[in-house]
């Protein structure tokens, strides 16, 4: 779906396929230059990491496995509370591995913040984080992230993954939502 088909939903595009192309392209240039010769785990955060996993692992050299994780947050509606429920775990042993989880958005950080810890623990020798999206001024806790895609403002946004009530998911680029779809 492209922003014309809704365009009356969204305020603003931030982002267009073009350019989350090119992004993930440079993300991808730096994860391989990191991690080079490295056995290394992509971990995906369903359902909003589906995106930026396909075209990331698909913009890096050599082999990359992939596994998935399903998590909900505890909360009161859209806000994240840090309390974090596994819906659906890794298939894969963690003992050793270098592990970079891929998101799509950080927005208090405390999702994150617990899924490193959890993954830390299970071994891994390492935990790093790939998120295309970052709302700074969001943030609750301090969070290590070692790739960015941008930064933006504290605006509810979707596409390219991220939904709201399931939908724009499959949007093509990044918009910030028109209050009046949600109020
Ligand atoms: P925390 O607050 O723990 O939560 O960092 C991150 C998760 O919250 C969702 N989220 C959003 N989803 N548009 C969305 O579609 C947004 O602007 C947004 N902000 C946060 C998302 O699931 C993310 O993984
Ligand atoms: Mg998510």
């Amino acid at each position: 779906m492209k922003s014309e088909d809704v365009s009356g939903d969204l305020r603003e595009v931030l982002y267009t396929k073009e350019d989350i192309d090119a992004r993930v392209a440079e993300l991808a240039a730096a994860v391989d230059a990191d991690y080079q010769g490295r056995d290394v785990l992509l971990v995906g955060v369903l359902k909003g990491a589906l995106m930026i996993m396909a075209d990331l692992s698909r913009a890096l050299s050599g082999q990359y496995p992939m596994d998935w994780m399903a998590v909900s947050s505890y909360g009161s509606g859209t806000k994240s509370s840090g309390v974090v429920r596994i819906l659906k775990d890794l298939d894969t042993d963690l003992t050793g591995r270098d592990v970079l989880i891929v998101e799509d958005i950080i927005d208090s950080g405390l999702t994150l913040s617990w899924l490193k810890t959890n993954l830390q623990s299970r071994g891994a020798s390492s935990v790093e984080v790939c998120a295309l999206l970052r709302k700074p001024e969001a943030l609750k806790v301090e969070i290590d992230v070692k790739y960015v895609g941008w930064d933006i403002p504290n605006e509810f946004v979707v596409g390219y993954g991220l939904d709201w009530a399931e939908q724009y998911r499959n949007l093509d680029c990044i918009a910030v939502l028109s209050e009046h779809v949600y109020s």
